[in-house]
């Protein structure tokens, strides 16, 4: 049995504010090795007859059950081993792995590490501040979460529950989510921009009785008001009984019964806290995100397979080596920071760096002087961003040292063929590859990148490549059918399952099956449209629903049409994506008013734009407001949103068949109505 660490440093409260940071940084740096296939994988070892990328690719799928026994075997520290690899059939929406087995998932992020190295950096805490770096090393990031899982038991919380953090990107909160897995309880963590309201929501769907948070946020020199915004959601949420709250900031806040000071009580208590004997499909983390219709959907993950893919991919798509410094600057609310900003690098050994600021403050040059300042290794980002400091020219890149950088990466969103030549060329001075990798909250990891491959092969600008140890990707036609030759394109899904894959939606497995299961039979559908080209490379073509991705931020336009239509002036909307030069997408709303309104249009758009922030988050609010008499309509009565989306990106030309349509004029003056606005 793996056994938890005995730290026995004397423990200071500055220590979980700020950080020490007299330990230096642990730089085991080996020679970096090439992506052949010894380096790439070692395990293949066990694989016999296997070697190269592209044959350990055809095993892990054609020998799936092999494979992933016997990563997991080297991966992971297992309580117990598992008895069964996996138990999974698409058909059913049924997906088990690794069951009868036992583990801890902040045993394999922490405590191993502290046995080999605990004066290794673990975080770097690059603050708002520029230049106030914090690093911690294991030793200190095992205190910290033992401290706050101690805590978390003390007042009641236990395996099954699930406790909310709605916090910034900082070490307590990895320290919070890290608690959780060492007690067995899951976490739900909700991104820091949203609003009191969708914090609620999610609150009550996942029934927390705990929350943890932060006093305010700091992000781009500008405070928000992070607790309040607890206060207000927590007023609709009758399941929570306490919310700890940690101090980014000196500013005291309003404290009511149940609210606790988190460092004050970790302050209390020991340094050390028995892990959880989990089972390998016990529940991890819920992750809400967006859906085509309804409200956002709570995803869940699950200890072994999320942990593993998570570990797997990190190592391989971006050659992470031992005392390689990963810089991904996702939001931890965000899947892309659960799985590569803190379980990946984590399991792995590794220094993650936990971005707290904006790509522009105090200036553009802020990513590249982070960069050289903590010789990152691995940068991984959204292509918004990309094009963001496109606009502001090569000197504030070329102003700092990017010796350090091997490899970049991009997610979140097709990265056009401009951003991804500028960030090849111009950050990574054309000798890093380009890692455009495809997956999403529902994948749990990477399932398409152009790395590892074979050595020296090609990466093509724009697509995402291969896929990963383990992923089949399959296209399907129009009509269903499996779309077999290359040079073609369809609805993406997944022929296998893998470990890193969700299991169920909390509460609803239903619409689980109905969204992912069920469109394509025996296969999981991703949503994403896909191009296999001639030499089976995929390129992603974007989403098949309505569910849009502004600045990398995933939201759903019926979610969007939900609260503008609450509006008492509004009789019915209809929100659509357009192509936006920076945000990749942005909003668009179509609304109706009632009849008989009698307000400025001016008023009005500030109004619902005040709505969507208030209920939702500023990302999702509308970059343009149409008021139109009507909306173009079939007979039926459906919303004809393909016309819609043809106007907005003057696309007139092929505006298709309308002859279903209820009233052609009303297309004329939707066409009259755009023109107007721009
Ligand atoms: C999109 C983010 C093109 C896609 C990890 C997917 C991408 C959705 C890429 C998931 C990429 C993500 N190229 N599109 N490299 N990566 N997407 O759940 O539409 O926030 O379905 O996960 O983002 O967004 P999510």
């Amino acid at each position: 049995m793996w056994l938890p660490c005995r730290c026995t440093t004397k423990y200071v409260a500055a220590s979980i504010r700020r950080g020490v940071s007299a330990s230096s940084l642990h730089a085991l740096r080996r020679g970096r090795s090439s992506w052949n296939s010894a380096a790439f994988m070692p395990e293949s070892a066990g694989f016999e007859g296997v070697s190269g990328r592209d044959a350990l690719h055809d095993y892990s799928v054609s020998h799936s059950e092999n494979f992933w026994a016997a990563v997991a075997r080297q991966r992971l520290n297992w309580i117990r081993p598992f008895e069964a690899v996996q138990d999974c059939d698409l058909s059913q929406g049924r997906i088990k792995w690794f069951e009868g087995g036992k583990l801890n998932v902040s045993v394999n992020c922490l405590d191993r590490h502290v046995h080999t190295c605990p004066e290794r950096v673990a975080l770097i805490w690059e603050r708002d501040e520029r230049g106030s770096e914090v690093r911690y090393t294991y030793r200190e990031l095992l205190e910290i979460t033992c401290r706050l899982g101690n805590l978390l038991r003390r007042h009641g919380v236990k395996k099954g529950d699930c406790v909310t953090i709605y916090m910034p990107t900082c070490p307590l909160a990895v320290a919070s989510m890290l608690a959780c897995a060492r007690i067995g309880a899951a976490h739900n963590v909700v991104f820091a921009g949203f609003s009191s309201e969708a914090l609620a929501e999610r609150i009550r769907d996942a029934q927390s009785s705990t929350v943890i948070t932060v006093n305010q946020g700091v992000r781009g020199g500008k405070i928000t008001e992070l607790k309040r915004t607890v206060d207000a959601a927590v007023q609709s949420c009758p399941t929570v009984r306490q919310v700890f709250v940690a101090m980014r900031t000196e500013k005291r806040v309003e404290v009511t019964d149940r609210d606790f000071a988190l460092e004050e009580e970790m302050l209390k208590e020991d340094v050390v806290c028995e892990p959880a004997a989990m089972d390998s499909e016990d529940v991890l983390f819920l992750l809400y995100t967006s859906g085509s219709t309804g409200k956002p959907k709570g995803l869940v993950h699950t200890q072994a397979g999320y942990l593993l893919y998570a570990a797997l991919t990190h190592r391989y798509v971006f050659g992470y080596h031992d005392g390689d410094v990963f810089g991904c600057v996702a939001d931890i609310g965000w899947i892309t920071g659960h799985s590569y900003t803190v379980y990946g690098p984590l399991a792995n050994g590794g220094t993650t760096v936990l971005f707290e600021s904006t790509p522009v403050y105090p200036d553009p040059g802020r990513y590249w002087d982070m960069v050289e300042r903590l010789r990152i290794n691995q940068f991984y980002g959204a292509p918004t961003a990309i094009r963001l400091l496109i606009r502001y020219g090569d000197q504030w890149v070329k102003k700092y040292d990017r010796s350090s950088l091997t490899t970049l990466g991009s997610v979140g969103e097709p990265i056009n063929t401009e951003a991804w030549e500028w960030y090849n060329r111009v950050v990574g001075e054309g000798r890093c590859p380009v890692v455009d990798t495809w997956w999403q909250t529902e994948t749990g990891g990477i399932c398409i990148a152009p790395k590892p491959s074979e050595p020296d092969a090609e990466i093509v600008p724009g697509m995402a490549m291969r896929p990963f140890f383990g992923i089949k990707p399959a296209l399907m036609d129009t009509e269903g059918k499996l779309l077999t030759s290359n040079n073609a394109s369809g609805a993406l899904c997944m022929a296998q399952p893998w470990p890193g894959m969700a299991r169920t939606i909390h509460n609803n497995h239903q619409r689980f099956l109905e969204t992912y299961f069920q469109p394509y039979p025996g296969y999981f559908f991703t949503g994403d449209g896909a191009y296999r080209s001639q030499e089976g490379y995929y390129q992603i073509t974007g989403r098949l629903d309505d569910v849009i991705n502004v600045s990398g931020h995933r939201i759903g336009t019926a979610e969007i049409e939900d609260v503008v239509n609450q509006c008492s002036a509004v009789a019915e909307s209809a929100v659509i994506g357009y192509s936006h030069s920076i945000k990749g997408q942005g909003v668009y709303a179509f609304v109706v008013l009632k009849k008989g309104v009698d307000m400025q249009e001016a008023d009005l758009s500030k109004e619902l734009n005040s709505m969507v922030s208030e209920k939702i988050a500023k990302y999702a609010c509308p970059d343009f407001i149409q008021f139109a008499k009507r909306l173009p309509k079939t007979r039926s009565g459906k919303i004809m949103r393909r016309v819609l989306r043809k106007v907005v990106d003057c696309d007139l030309d092929s505006l298709g068949d309308l002859s279903t349509l209820d009233d052609p004029a009303a297309v004329q003056e939707i066409i009259e109505g755009h023109e107007k606005l721009l």
